[in-house]
């Protein structure tokens, strides 16, 4: 494993010849808690011969993100994975053979390409969002998965459309020394908010502040964080990006300001619970919150929107990322495992 500072390391792995057949990590059992070994097991298959209308990509890398635990276990926003089915991933790709008319040989692209070494983009199949990525000299191919991926895209959209923060408020982002949260709390920054962050231990308090010029931060792991966390908001919090849920929401709820607003991202401390981790709605009415839940595949319309944003703040330095790569694809169950301890600082993705 190895963790990088910023995305702009223009990596190129060389081009590996395409192989016959097809390594696939294909859901086996539904996991409870953390993902156990069998729970995704490795299966070889033929590589697909193409008919018109498709396209074949061999998967580069993978974003590992928390809501893959909620794909295995249940039906959510998106349908179940079923048994014995390739394990549902966003990923990068490269087109190594087409017969779509809208996607060439030799084409980067981001989308749900599972959890494999190839796919297959489909015209007749309007679920698996492949977008074409455009080559910026700046970036490597990791930040389309990250800061102008899924994650850059949620932080943008929940900021901007959702908590519209505004000069001289705080905002209060948890996981924030993840992928997610990292972006969201830097965003406020560059529009004029106090930030403070929540985060598992040292490391990755002192990389939110003295990295990306957050406020404060506040270590959850430490006994007296509650108190540090009403030291962190003399003033309360005018917005709570939240990406935990349970205790740690319940918390910040507390030190709202009346009229606060929350923008509700995720609830990662619920995924390997089974339960949703939701803290107690007596603040929401006390404090007269206005809670709203958004999903980033909603706002898949407005990518070039958001990428061309985030692309500007990270070349003009306002926006920095992190990424820790983890090597190999039958890595990506241990990988998955850890969102939900820690394991990760900034994007975590899996190389191919
Ligand atoms: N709404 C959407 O469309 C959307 C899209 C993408 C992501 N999300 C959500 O955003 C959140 C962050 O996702 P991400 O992809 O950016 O992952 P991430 O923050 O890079 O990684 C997850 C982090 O969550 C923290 N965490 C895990 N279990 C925890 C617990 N029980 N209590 C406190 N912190 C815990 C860990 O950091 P610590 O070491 O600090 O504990 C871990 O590193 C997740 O809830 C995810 O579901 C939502």
């Amino acid at each position: 494993m190895r963790v990088a500072e910023g995305s702009q390391r223009n990596e190129q792995p060389p081009n590996a010849k395409i192989v016959n057949t097809n390594r696939q990590l294909v859901l086996h059992s539904r996991p409870t808690g953390l993902l156990a070994p069998g729970d995704l097991q490795l299966a070889e298959a033929p590589l697909p011969s193409l008919t018109d209308g498709q396209a074949l990509a061999r998967v580069k890398y993978l974003s590992i993100d928390p809501t893959m635990r909620i794909w295995m276990a249940r039906v959510s926003y998106l349908p179940a994975v079923a048994i014995g089915e390739v394990m549902r991933a966003f990923g990068f790709a490269e087109v190594v053979e087409s017969r779509h008319k809208d996607f060439k040989k030799g084409d980067k692209v981001v989308g749900l390409t599972g959890l494999q070494n190839y796919c297959v983009i489909d015209a007749a199949d309007k679920h698996g969002m492949f977008q074409k990525v455009p080559p910026i000299p700046f970036l490597s191919d990791t930040a389309f998965l990250g800061v102008l991926g899924i994650n850059g895209l949620t932080a943008y959209f929940g900021m901007m459309d959702i908590a519209k923060p505004q000069k001289g408020e705080t905002l209060l982002v948890s996981a924030a020394a993840g992928a997610t949260g990292s972006i969201a709390g830097q965003i406020g920054k560059i529009h004029g908010c106090r930030v403070v962050g929540i985060a598992g231990g040292p490391e990755k308090c002192k990389w939110i502040t003295e990295g990306l010029g957050f406020d404060a931060a506040v270590d959850y792991k430490s006994p007296d964080w509650k108190e540090k966390l009403a030291a962190a908001t003399p003033k309360g919090i005018d917005i709570n990006f939240e990406n935990v849920g349970g205790e740690i929401m319940h918390a910040v709820f507390e030190r709202m300001n009346l009229h606060g607003r929350v923008v509700l991202c995720g609830l990662i401390s619920g995924y390997t619970k089974g339960d949703p981790a939701l803290a107690s709605l007596e603040m929401v009415l006390v404090k007269r919150l206005r809670v709203e839940g958004f999903i980033v595949i909603d706002y898949m319309d407005r990518t070039m929107e958001a990428a061309t944003q985030l692309g500007k703040w990270k070349m003009f330095g306002k926006l920095k990322d992190r990424e820790t790569i983890v090597e190999g694809l039958e890595k990506a169950p241990d990988a998955i495992n850890m969102l939900f301890t820690g394991g990760n600082i900034g994007k975590l993705i899996v190389k191919v």
